[in-house]
């Protein structure tokens, strides 16, 4: 079945709506259907239905019913569903279509009944749709355009009546009330002569709009006259004709015929005219033809000998799957465009071409045969577009020698063929657009070869195996637009200064390129660009700074690199972009990239495909997307840094106090200990004796010579003799020395205020005391020792009241009075 020309028709739009719908299984289902789109569109196919189903809401617009044995169509068949636009009844069994069958379908576009083998069709049977434009009835088992009653649906646009058994091309009176028909296709039918009179209905203007479709009709003759004074769009005539003979005979039959499309030709697979054979196309000189296309034609012994004779008026000629490998001779014609597609040639037939002197446009594309360009297109004034893409072709020196005749070309075509060097640099200087993709390319990375294209606006030269090492590839583009670069490559992997003075560039396509690295000055010319393409590399970082020249970009796309972190640039890209796609990265979801987090959440719709913004690491979150990433467990655990930091800045804290309360706290447990053995005392000694090691001499020589050796002798505790040795010197100073002892003596000099130990033995002697509570501390004050500072270090003046302080005073009368003082401060107590 074709569908030529309908695929632009609005219902159709609506049809391959409905199709793609269709193939998304997910869509809600109401029993038994398929909701497509809610109370739009219902895919009810092959459901063993035997009617509309009654749960179908009476707002429903598409309607796909097909594969379900209806049978029969009864009148109001639709009621229940009046507002279809779109109503597929493909293979539905139906043999009988009653009166008013569809007659409250008063919106309906399209009514599609293909595969239905009609019995009965009541002549109103279509009444009522007054909106139809498209009437599909391939395969009806229908036998006469009569038979069709349509006659009202004058609105009707298209009408296939494919696959039937139609004998006759006499078009009722009918047609002339479908006014707006454009496309009437009855393509494999039995339709074997046609006749003057056939197409009365069309004479003038009236089927100037029209397309008509008799292909695969066995076509044995046409009355000379027949298409006389007839004006159509189209027609198309292929495998009509059994040979050669009754296809000369036929096109001569088309004498008189306006048409401004004629397709002649085959189809691959119903080949049945095979040569084109001399004087073929003869009959075309009776017929004005616009585009004349001819399709698939096995052989062409003679090359263009005649083909070209009948054809001098037309401006189009489509040459497609037609094995011509030589142009032979060329009339002198108006041709303005000349596509060769799939043909044979071996080398680009330019010389000959060139006597098309109108030619404007030509393209000799997918000829897998056509590898050669030697020749020379001379003398072509008008030529302004060459499409030679898609073929073998590999050439050097392009292009100045070659297109030396063109002098107005403006787009060039080179792309998809094998190797061509362009060493030879371009001398066309009107070019707007160079397509030079997936050719390869000599001479390209290294030499300024776009030197003279100033005007060039459009260039393409992906995956071209470009290797670019010279700063001056671009050099000469001022106009240049368009830069198309995938699939390249450039030195150090770098993508250097080469944009240098393409102040005009708005789209850049610089992906797959395996770079590396973007250097900062890449972009600083490019203050127009709109469009940067630079995915599918292999960035490890994104400098901002690079991108800040490029203020008027609006698309960005650095999908497919190898980025981790985004979070510098967050601030500084460019202020117009609205597309952002930062897919398949190596995005890093650490908690410490919160902020780029955070920011990608709240530019949703700036990002594009964000589904595919998938976070690479951490492990445990590997390929969630970015969108769904879980932010309150960063919070959670920012939390948790944030107490353990306090814990441990507290626990510092406190080793700090503790080193700086060192003594104080020692002093505390001390005491508290103390007071635990209150009850152990005994009185071994008369006196615990405190001072400065410094000291030492004093206390042995003067203090224990006089007390222990007098009389009565008394009992000193000194700690470098007493004290057990081993025992830790705090627990021994209370233990052997404020328990074991009746009083304190406390040496008190310089050297004695200075240290720190000292200080804390005197002050847990205090404390002792005020346990105690009595007065037991003997101070001795050696000479010199500075008074004041005594006061303040000991607070000594609290206690001086309750003490006995003597002073120390190495004269004889003083000494005298100092141990007699001494003795009696010892002896108070002593049993
Ligand atoms: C289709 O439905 C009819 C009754 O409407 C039933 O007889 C027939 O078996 C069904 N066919 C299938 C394949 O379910
Ligand atoms: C086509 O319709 C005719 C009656 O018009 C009938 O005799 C014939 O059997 C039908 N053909 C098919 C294939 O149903
Ligand atoms: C042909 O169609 C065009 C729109 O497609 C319309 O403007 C024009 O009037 C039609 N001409 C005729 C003769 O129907
Ligand atoms: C060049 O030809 C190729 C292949 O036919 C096509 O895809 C491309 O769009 C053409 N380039 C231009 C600029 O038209
Ligand atoms: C850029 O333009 C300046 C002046 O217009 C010129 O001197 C310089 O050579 C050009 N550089 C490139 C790489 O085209
Ligand atoms: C960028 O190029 C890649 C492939 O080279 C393509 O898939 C992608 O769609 C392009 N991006 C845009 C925004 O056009």
């Amino acid at each position: 079945m074709f569908r030529r020309g309908a695929l632009s028709h609005p219902t159709c739009f609506l049809l391959s709506l409905a199709m793609l719908f269709l193939s998304q299984m997910e869509a809600r289902s109401l029993n038994p259907c398929v909701e497509v789109i809610p109370n739009v569109t219902y895919r009810c196919m092959e459901l063993n239905l035997s009617g509309v189903p009654a749960e179908i809401p009476p707002s429903i617009q598409n309607l796909d019913l097909s594969f379900n044995p209806l049978k029969s169509l009864g009148s109001n068949y639709f009621s229940a569903v009046s507002a279809l636009r779109f109503l597929d009844l493909t293979r539905c069994h139906i043999q009988t279509i009653a009166d008013y069958a569809f007659e409250d379908l008063h919106n309906l576009l399209t009514l599609i009944l293909t595969g239905n083998p009609l019995w009965h069709l009541g002549p109103t049977a279509f009444h009522g749709l007054t909106s139809l434009q498209r009437l599909v009835a391939v395969e009806m088992n229908i036998s006469s355009l009569a038979d069709l009653p349509i006659g009202n649906l004058h609105t009707l646009q298209e009408l296939n009546m494919g696959k039937n058994h139609v004998d006759s091309l006499k078009l009722p009176k009918y047609f002339s009330s479908l006014a707006f028909l454009q496309f009437l296709n009855l393509h494999s039918n039995r339709i074997s002569s046609i006749s003057r009179g056939d197409l009365d209905v069309l004479q003038g203007e009236k089927g100037a709009n029209l397309t008509l479709v008799l292909s695969i009709n066995d076509i044995k003759y046409i009355q000379p006259g027949a298409f006389a004074g007839i004006h159509l769009r189209e027609l198309s005539l292929r495998s009509c004709f059994e040979n050669s003979g009754v296809m000369k005979a036929c096109i001569q039959g088309l004498a008189g015929l306006q048409v401004h499309r004629l397709v002649l030709g085959e189809f691959r697979n119903i080949g049945r005219v095979e040569d084109f054979s001399n004087g073929l196309l003869d009959g075309l000189c009776q017929v004005q033809v616009q585009e004349f296309v001819l399709i698939h034609f096995q052989k062409f012994c003679n090359g263009t000998d005649t083909l070209f004779d009948c054809l001098v008026n037309t401006s189009t000629i489509r040459l497609l799957n037609i094995f011509l490998n030589q142009v032979t001779a060329v009339p002198a014609s108006r041709v303005q465009q000349l596509e060769c597609k799939l043909c044979k040639f071996i080398e680009v037939p330019a010389k000959k071409l060139s006597s098309f002197k109108d030619l404007r446009v030509l393209r000799i594309t997918k000829s897998k045969y056509l590898t050669g360009f030697l020749q020379q297109f001379q003398d072509l004034p008008n030529l302004e577009t060459l499409d030679l893409s898609e073929n073998r072709l590999s050439f050097i020196q392009c292009c100045s020698f070659h297109l030396a005749g063109t002098p107005k070309l403006k787009h060039l075509n080179l792309s998809f063929n094998s190797i061509i060097s362009l060493s030879g640099g371009f001398n066309v200087k009107e070019l707007v657009s160079l397509d030079l993709q997936h050719s390869k390319l000599n001479g390209v990375g290294s030499l300024p070869v776009f030197l003279s294209l100033g005007k060039l606006v459009y260039l393409d030269i992906s995956y071209t195996s470009t290797h670019v090492i010279s700063q001056y590839v671009f050099c000469g583009l001022e106009s240049l637009q368009v830069l198309k670069m995938a699939g390249n490559s450039f030195q150090e992997n770098n993508l250097d200064n080469i944009f240098m003075n393409l102040t005009q560039l708005l789209t850049l396509d610089v992906s797959s390129c395996n770079l590396m690295q973007v250097s900062l000055s890449t972009f600083a010319s490019l203050h127009k660009l709109q469009e940067l393409n630079i995915s599918h590399n292999k960035l490890l970082t994104f400098d901002p700074l690079a991108y800040v020249p490029l203020q008027a970009l609006t698309v960005l796309d650095i999908s497919s690199n190898q980025l981790t972190v985004l979070t510098k640039t967050l601030e500084s890209l460019p202020s117009r972009l609205v597309c952002l796609d930062l897919s398949d990265n190596l995005l890093d979801c650490s908690c410490s990239h919160l902020s780029f987090l955070e920011w990608a959440k709240e530019h949703r719709d700036l990002l594009r495909s964000p589904e595919r913004v998938l976070c690479h690491s951490p492990e445990h979150v590997k390929n969630v997307s970015v969108l769904n990433f879980d932010l309150s467990s960063c919070r959670l655990s920012a939390a948790l840094v944030a107490t353990s930091v306090g814990m441990s800045l507290a626990g510092a804290l406190f080793l700090f106090l503790i080193y700086k309360y060192y003594f104080n706290l020692y002093y505390g447990l001390v005491l508290l200990s103390g007071c635990r053995r209150y009850a152990e005392r005994d009185d071994t000694y008369d006196a615990f004796v405190i001072h400065s090691s410094k000291d030492n001499d004093w206390v042995r020589e003067e203090l224990v010579e006089t007390l222990e050796g007098g009389m009565p002798p008394f009992h000193l505790c000194l700690h470098y003799r007493d004290f057990t040795p081993g025992v830790p010197i705090a627990s021994s100073i209370i233990q052997e020395g404020f328990l074991s002892s009746r009083k304190v003596i406390a040496v008190i000099s310089n050297h004695f205020l200075e240290s720190k130990w000292c200080s804390f033995e005197f002050e847990i002697a205090q404390s002792w005391q005020f346990v105690e509570g009595k007065a037991g501390i003997v101070l001795i004050v050696l000479e010199d020792v500075d008074k004041v500072l005594l006061r303040r270090r000991l607070g000594l003046s609290r206690y001086l009241r309750r003490n006995t302080y003597l002073e120390w005073k190495d004269r004889e009368i003083s000494r005298h009075l100092f141990w007699r003082q001494l003795r009696t401060a010892l002896l108070h107590g002593k049993t």
